[in-house]
This record gives structure tokens, C-alpha cells and sequence, in this order.
């Protein structure tokens, strides 16, 4: 049986997973956010004080198992587990949106997740989101969109978005972390974030959730194959 992948990649705080989420549930295909597994892996790496530029690294991750733990009723809505434990919540604190970047630049890293992701597509219909989906992951993608969004745009998106999750929203910060991580995730030498040749670009800065789902949706409509 062949299954449909639909690749979402972009910038960091473009509504990427938002839009992402949403689609999978209208097309009930499993929702993956591929951010999730590195932000995980970071957690890992902060909770046991692992340097990054340890020779060792790739025993010390041996035994790091991660996965998503979907809900049965809706496949768009999904734990992270990290060696099962939960961490869904706590992969979006601050502490990991300043050290994900360098962790996700890691090749050794790269392969271990890339493979996982991979392993979703094989049996499932998925909508996956993150920085090299159409390029790496998914190459051969149904669909395939890159997002953009105007930078302020994106700042008060990800404020609005950590207001209601309680977790903070310092302007500067956001601004800053948002910048950087997008340095490091287009210039690295494995996977970076770029628009795969075969990608539609969509800028959603003027656009409504309701609004950006409905074109996403007639667009996969034309292109999925049942
Ligand atoms: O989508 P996000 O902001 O949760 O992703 C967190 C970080 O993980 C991001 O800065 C880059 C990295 N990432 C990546 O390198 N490749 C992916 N496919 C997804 C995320």
C-alpha cells in the first residue's frame, strides 16, 4: 500500500505546526512534529548534563528511544515520550529553544531522527512539519510547502502562543532566539532549512488559520492520491 506524505517546512514561529495539526486532522492522517523529537533530544541532553563536544556522544544517545504516543481518537494530537517518560510540556521551555539548534546541527543526531520519521511515512498517511521534510526526509512528498512569514509577525505569534501556554514572552528574547536558530538551521551543513526545489512557497503573514487551511486543503485535495 502506498501512503501519502505531505511535507511542511519553514522558518521558526510561522504557524508550521498550527497549520500542520490542523490539516492532519481534516485528512485524519497522523500529525508529526519533527521539531518535537530534537527538542526532546535536547531535553535529554540538558537533564544529563552531556557536552555536546563529548568524543562519546554517540554512546551516550544510544540509549536515548523517542516516540510519539498518538491519541487513538484523533491522530493529529500526540505525547512525546522520551525513554517513555512524558515531556511534551517541557520541551518548550526556554532552555531548550536556546540550545535545539546546535543540537539539531549535530549529523550523528540528524540520522537517528531522520531514520525514526522516515519510519512513520513507511505505514502511515502523515503531515510532517519542521526544516528538511521535503528535502531529506520526504523527498518524494504529495505535497510540499515552505512557509514564511513577516518577521513581526512571527514574534507575536510565538508571544500570543506562550502567553497561553504560561510560559514566557519577552519580546527581545524571542526575537533574538527566533533569529539565530533560523541562522543556524539555514546555514548547517546537514539538512538545512531550504526551500526544496519542488516546494510551493506560502507566506501566511496576512492570512487567518480558517483561511491558510482552506487553501492547504483544496490544494492537497487535487494532489493526494486515494
Ligand atoms: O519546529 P521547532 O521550532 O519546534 O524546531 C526546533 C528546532 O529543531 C529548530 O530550531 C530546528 C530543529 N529542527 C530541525 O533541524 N529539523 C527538523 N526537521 C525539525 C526541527
Amino acid at each position: 500500500m502506498l501512503y501519502n506524505q505531505i511535507s511542511i517546512d519553514g522558518y521558526a514561529a510561522c504557524g508550521k505546526s498550527t497549520l500542520a495539526r490542523e490539516l492532519a486532522k481534516r485528512l485524519k492522517y497522523l500529525y508529526i512534529d519533527s521539531g518535537a523529537m530534537y527538542r526532546a533530544m535536547s531535553y535529554y541532553i540538558i537533564q544529563n548534563n552531556i557536552d555536546l563536544n563529548d568524543d562519546r556522544l554517540a554512546d551516550l544517545l544510544n540509549s536515548v528511544n523517542i516516540r510519539f504516543q498518538h491519541d487513538k481518537e484523533d491522530p493529529s494530537s500526540a505525547l512525546i515520550l522520551l525513554n517513555e517518560e512524558d515531556v511534551t510540556l517541557q520541551i518548550r521551555l526556554n532552555e531548550i529553544n536556546e540550545i535545539v539548534s546546535q543540537v539539531a546541527a549535530i549529523p550523528m543526531i540528524r540520522r537517528k531522527l531522520v531514520k525514526l520519521q522516515q519510519a512513520y511515512g513507511k505505514t502511515n498517511n502523515v503531515v510532517m512539519d519542521g526544516r528538511d521534510i521535503g528535502t531529506v526526509v520526504f523527498p518524494k512528498a504529495v505535497v510540499k510547502l515552505f512557509v514564511t512569514a513577516n518577521q513581526e509577525i512571527r514574534i507575536q505569534r510565538r508571544m500570543e502562543e506562550n502567553k497561553s501556554k504560561e510560559l514566557p514572552y519577552d519580546y527581545d528574547f524571542i526575537k533574538t532566539n527566533l533569529a539565530e536558530r533560523d541562522k543556524i538551521d539555514s546555514t548547517r551543513k546537514d539538512g538545512p532549512l531550504k526551500q526544496a526545489e519542488d516546494a510551493i512557497l506560502f507566506d501566511n503573514s496576512h492570512l487567518s488559520r480558517k483561511e491558510q487551511l482552506a487553501m492547504v486543503l483544496a490544494l492537497c485535495n487535487c494532489r493526494i492520491i486515494h
